[in-house]
């Protein structure tokens, strides 16, 4: 048995054993191990002739490893890797490093992380995104833990990632505590927001304008030329292009519309939810997927409830480029929610979050990368303490020539009875946000109507509370 490793990985399922393939072409010896005997053989089988190979339990896989250790486990979150944990603990010494690059709850971070710390082991949760292409070929990776992990493990974290076109890894200490998994969280829920006002333009197309798959896809396809490039945009284009070999029909018209989900998305709302941060796009995204599942439902609804009365069809070309403007909008938006979430996390925990870093490791590699992140990093490195992304002068500026067509293209879904809840949840923001004023005074007046709560006024200091006339 060789014992020279580099890194050892625990899970060889598709992310892992792309994982450990992705180290050793970048020059590190890898070893692995998986309770499962088929995937240790199909490791053993894909590292043949390279400084890669399969371990048949994990006392042999822990001999293996240079020291101090580091071992990176890709299990499915929660149970599972408490399992990994227990067995391993007694194995390793103290100033070994364990990672954990699956998509787990920053909570369960945080506990392990104590737990671990007791007995000297640096434990880093690291977010990893860009599915089974990326963790072979370059992942975004989200690295953060316990602060002495960071140069042990960062040149080989860093040599595994994705690059920007200036040559920098889209990999960056994220922080302390369960920084790492928070921010691959909160990637999540800007994900989920994304896919679905993608969803939400394919729809008006489709529903509105006629439009075949193929036709939507040329769409998407120039809109990827320009500033709405994104890999979300780009593989939509994609998807609305294949056709299903049997039928010739195109794919996308043959998968049943039901959303499915893991939990990411959801673990983000109910994150901003806890801090009192605005988030109605991703919100809106994970209740988007929730109702798409109840379809039988929505058959019996569509049945039942009367939609708008008939409006006129608009014209194909201009609704498209509205589309694209009211897209643009939208995602500044959603982004702006997801960092607003990303600021209020750090002041609450303290974990060191840097948003520049976070901007630049979101650039290539992971599923949300787009365009438009490169001067979402400009603006915070113009002012790293920006309370909304949309006040930064570069994006507000795109928001005056993108707000209108948001209005028009929500507008256009109302009128015609179809739902755009997350570009609507866009406008939603943008609208509230930019207004001096909101009806939050009769909200208050109500309060103290049946309850007494208090409210306070704009002409005189302190607490009032009226006996209102019942
Ligand atoms: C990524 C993805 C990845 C996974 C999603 C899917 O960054 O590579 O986010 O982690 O595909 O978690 O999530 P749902 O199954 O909830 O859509």
């Amino acid at each position: 048995m060789m014992h020279n490793a580099d890194i050892g990985l625990i899970g060889l399922g598709v992310m892992g054993e792309n994982l450990a393939l992705n180290f050793e072409s970048r020059g590190h010896a890898v070893c692995g191990f998986d309770t499962l005997e088929a995937r240790r053989q199909s490791f053993a089988q894909r590292g043949q002739g390279r400084r890669a190979w399969a371990c048949d339990s994990l006392p042999s896989l822990v001999a293996s490893l240079r020291r101090p250790r580091r071992l990176l486990i890709m299990v499915p979150a929660g149970a599972a890797v408490d399992a990994v944990i227990t067995s391993l603990e007694p194995l390793l010494a103290p100033g070994d490093v364990l990672m954990d690059g699956g998509n787990t709850h920053y909570p369960d971070t945080e506990r392990r992380l104590q737990q671990l710390r007791a007995k000297g082991l640096l434990y880093v949760g690291v977010g990893v995104s860009g599915g089974e292409h990326g963790a072979l070929l370059g992942p975004a990776l989200m690295p953060g833990g316990h602060e002495d992990a960071w140069p042990l493990i960062g040149p080989l974290l860093q040599s595994i990632a994705a690059r920007t076109e200036e040559g920098e890894p889209c990999c960056h200490w994220m922080g302390s505590g369960g920084a790492g998994h928070y921010v691959k969280m909160v990637h999540n829920g800007i994900e989920y927001a994304e896919m679905q006002s993608l969803c939400e333009a394919y729809w008006l197309m489709h529903q509105l304008l006629g439009m075949s798959a193929p036709e939507i896809a040329d769409v998407f396809q120039s809109w990827n030329r320009g500033e709405l490039a994104s890999y979300l945009v780009d593989i939509t284009a994609r998807i609305l292009r294949q056709r299903d070999p049997n039928s010739g029909q195109a794919s996308v018209d043959l998968i049943m519309d039901t959303a499915e989900q893991k939990g990411t998305g959801k673990w983000t709302s109910q994150a901003a939810l806890d801090l009192g941060v605005a988030a109605p796009t991703l919100a809106q995204a994970v209740f988007a997927r929730t109702l798409s599942s109840l379809r039988a439902q929505r058959s019996l609804a569509a049945q039942t409830l009367s939609g708008p009365l008939a409006a006129d069809a608009p014209a194909r070309q201009g609704t498209i480029e509205l589309l694209g403007h009211a897209l643009m909008a939208a995602r500044i938006c959603t982004y702006a929610q997801g960092f607003a979430l990303l600021q209020s996390a750090d002041a609450e925990y303290s974990w060191g979050l840097k948003l520049t870093e976070i901007a630049l490791t979101w650039r290539p590699g992971c599923i949300i990368r787009a365009r438009l992140l490169g001067d979402i990093g400009r603006a915070y490195q113009r002012q790293p303490d920006l309370p909304n992304l949309m006040l930064d002068p570069d994006m507000a500026a795109r928001l005056r020539l993108s707000q209108q067509s948001l209005r028009e293209g929500v507008a256009l879904g109302a009128l015609h009875g179809i739902a755009m809840p997350a570009l609507a949840g866009s406008l939603g923001y943008y609208d509230a946000y930019r207004s001096a004023r909101l009806p939050a005074n009769l909200l208050q007046a109500q309060r103290d109507y049946f309850g007494a709560h208090g409210y306070r006024r704009i002409d005189q200091p302190g607490s009032f509370h009226t006996v209102w006339d019942h």
